[in-house]
């Protein structure tokens, strides 16, 4: 029987995920079938509950609910646990509803097709919302030197940064304290892209041979990235990786099958030009 998949979300019309799915399920021979829901604010709970008493298998979760995913919930990883947000529902056999979530590891599978290494190198975060608490632990186990979470508003930073260190060196400054620094990665979590913004940072900031990864995706080089290659960085990337890499993992969680990411990423970025 063909096993049903779905993602939820607030827009959903532009959503990715069903083409990306579609395009893992035939190169694996999978037989599922994966639509895109839209769930109105205050009734994702029941169109869950829907969804899985109906047979469904799994959930992608989109904005805004992937803090009510994380309740729905009946057990989690320790990535979600960590980034307190879930973007992938699983039954599993016994009926649990898992919560997952593949953002980070996502990202960090698509830094390391890029042949990008974390170990060892100084790493810069820009931003202290939710996008970027989904990656820290993830890219904490890559055994980076140092991490250096900035933001607008410190104290955000401060706290999210407090609540990682046990995984590593992990600290918090604002733009302005990182003048006279270098780094060998930078990675933009920041809202800012979407209205076209960059925060204010200071000149100089890239070490040599430096990494600039924006975990937006667009068909134009985002603000970020056109200051990053200003700046001389050796490496540039936005997020399409990303989005297509949190999916794969999502698809290894609900059929421990990998499916390969470099055919959808060359296929997606075509449809974006
Ligand atoms: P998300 O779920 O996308 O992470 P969020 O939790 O609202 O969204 O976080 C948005 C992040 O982008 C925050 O770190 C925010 O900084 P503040 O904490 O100071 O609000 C940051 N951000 C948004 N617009 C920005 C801008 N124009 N310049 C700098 N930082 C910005």
């Amino acid at each position: 029987m063909t096993d049903l998949y779905a993602v939820f979300g607030n827009p959903i019309n532009h959503s990715k995920s069903p083409a990306i799915h579609r395009q893992f399920a035939e190169q694996t021979g999978q037989d599922m079938h994966y639509n895109k829901q839209l769930v109105n604010e205050g009734e994702f709970e029941t169109a869950a509950q829907e969804f899985f008493a109906q047979g469904g298998k799994g959930l992608n979760i989109t904005v805004p609910f992937k803090l009510n995913a994380f309740s729905f919930a009946q057990k989690r990883t320790s990535r979600a646990e960590r980034a307190g947000a879930v973007n992938t529902l699983a039954k599993l056999s016994d009926g649990t509803i898992l919560g997952d979530n593949t953002d980070g590891i996502g990202m960090i599978h698509d830094m390391h097709n890029l042949g990008w290494e974390l170990e060892g190198k100084r790493v810069l975060i820009l931003g202290a919302g939710g996008a970027v608490r989904g990656i820290l632990q993830p890219l904490l186990e890559e055994h980076p030197a140092q991490v250096v979470i900035a933001n607008r508003t410190l104290e955000k930073a401060e706290a999210l940064a407090k609540s990682f260190l046990d995984l590593g060196d992990i600290s918090a400054k604002s733009f302005a304290q990182l003048n006279g620094d270098h780094f060998d990665i930078v990675i933009n979590g920041t809202s800012a892209s979407m209205q076209g913004e960059l925060p204010p940072l200071p000149d100089n900031l890239l070490a040599a041979n430096a990494c600039c990864y924006d975990m937006m995706y667009a068909a134009e080089p985002t603000v970020f990235l056109n200051w990053a290659a200003a700046q001389g960085a050796a490496h540039t990337t936005d997020g399409l990786g990303m989005l297509i890499g949190q999916a794969a993992e999502a698809f290894y969680v609900w059929r421990q099958i990998r499916p390969e990411v470099v055919p959808v990423i060359t296929a997606l970025r075509r449809q974006l030009a």
